[in-house]
């Protein structure tokens, strides 16, 4: 677990992790507003009053953006935070961090186009469901030599093009997979049909991101046509009667993103147990040691650089490593 999630760290301490290891380089406006809460006791006895898991600087940032915090320099937040903490909490309390981003689409797509089909998808932390339809999205994957290659949906182009960075002997489909069935669980499913929790979706963008911010409007109009149903529930326990609810004939894919790091070590053996008993693919794309086994099958990983990133998550189908891919999607680098 990263120290800024972990809720037996000190609050100062998470959010000084945070602002030198997850938001430098990744958002200046966090990296000052973190920076700047570890260095004041004043706010940290303030967000010490939420529950210990509750305290996490993502949540309280996301929780500040949604009710207007402007984006700028750390003392006029910390000013505005006072004045609007109370409503800042009660968002904290209700609330939880659970990104949704179209883009890893792009990643999960030539694995999911290289099965048999039809397929069954299932989505295990789903959050609201938007990388449920990688087969309706637009796609432009860009080579080191500056080529690129399109892949639109069946019927036509899409308003939605994830853009992603591939290198590697990388399996491009010809065409969209087919996908005759799918569904998701999740601990607090999101509506993408509900305005307020979209604009949740829209707060958990951190504030520079504004190419991210505009894509979860266009996936969320995709999804909007045709909702997906999203069970309530912990993965664990939902995952087999879901599984068995997928029509005869179609390979099913239990397939997780940016998931299983919320579960403890017991509940992802677990997982993993289940995935290996139950008639399924299991498509995982995880932070490298989160996957129980994946990180000691990569062997010699390939060194970081402008398509792997220290960051990136192990792409694994069956519990095999296939790919290393960017956490938000936006580079894929297959494993010979
Ligand atoms: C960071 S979000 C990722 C959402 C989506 N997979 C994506 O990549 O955009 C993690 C999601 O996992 C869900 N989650 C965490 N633990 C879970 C569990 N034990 N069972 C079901 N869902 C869980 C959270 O509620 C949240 O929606």
């Amino acid at each position: 677990m990263r120290a800024s999630t972990d809720p037996g760290v000190a609050t100062a301490e998470r959010y000084r992790a945070f602002a030198e290891v997850e938001a430098r380089g990744m958002s200046a406006c966090y990296e000052r507003w973190a920076a700047g809460v570890a260095a004041d006791p004043e706010i940290v006895k303030l967000i010490d009053l939420l529950p210990p898991v509750k305290r996490q600087p993502n949540l309280v940032f996301s929780a500040a953006r949604l009710h207007g915090a402007v984006v700028g320099e750390y003392p006029a937040f910390a000013a505005w935070l006072r004045e609007h903490w109370a409503l800042v909490a009660a968002t904290c309390l209700t609330h939880a961090t659970q990104t949704n981003e179209p883009g890893r689409c792009a990643v999960l797509l030539p694995a999911l186009a290289a099965l048999a089909g039809p397929l069954a998808i299932i989505e295990v932390g789903a959050s609201a469901g938007l990388c449920l339809h990688p087969d309706r999205y637009s796609y432009r994957y860009r080579f080191a030599d500056g080529g690129e290659r399109m892949l639109h949906p069946r019927d036509r182009a899409n308003p939605v093009v994830l853009d992603c960075d591939v290198s590697g002997p990388v399996p491009l489909p010809e065409r969209m997979p087919e996908i005759v069935w799918r569904a998701g669980i999740d601990l607090h499913p999101l509506d993408v049909c509900s305005d307020a929790d979209v604009a949740w979706l829209d707060a958990l963008i951190w504030p520079e991101h504004d190419d991210r911010r505009s894509r979860l409007r266009a996936a969320v109009a995709v999804a909007r046509q045709e909702p997906v149903e999203i069970v309530r529930g912990d993965l664990n326990a939902q995952i087999e009667a879901l599984v068995a609810r997928a029509p005869a004939g179609a390979t099913v894919v239990v397939f997780h993103t940016a998931v299983l790091a919320y579960l403890n070590a017991t509940d992802r053996g677990r997982f993993a147990a289940q995935m290996t008993r139950l008639p399924v693919r299991w498509l995982s794309n995880e932070g490298q040691s989160v996957v129980p086994g994946v990180l000691e099958r990569l062997g010699e990983a390939p060194a970081p650089s402008h398509s792997i990133p220290a960051s990136a998550f192990i792409l694994a189908l069956d519990g095999e490593p296939i790919a290393l891919t960017q956490p938000h999607g936006r580079s894929l680098h297959w494993l010979g």
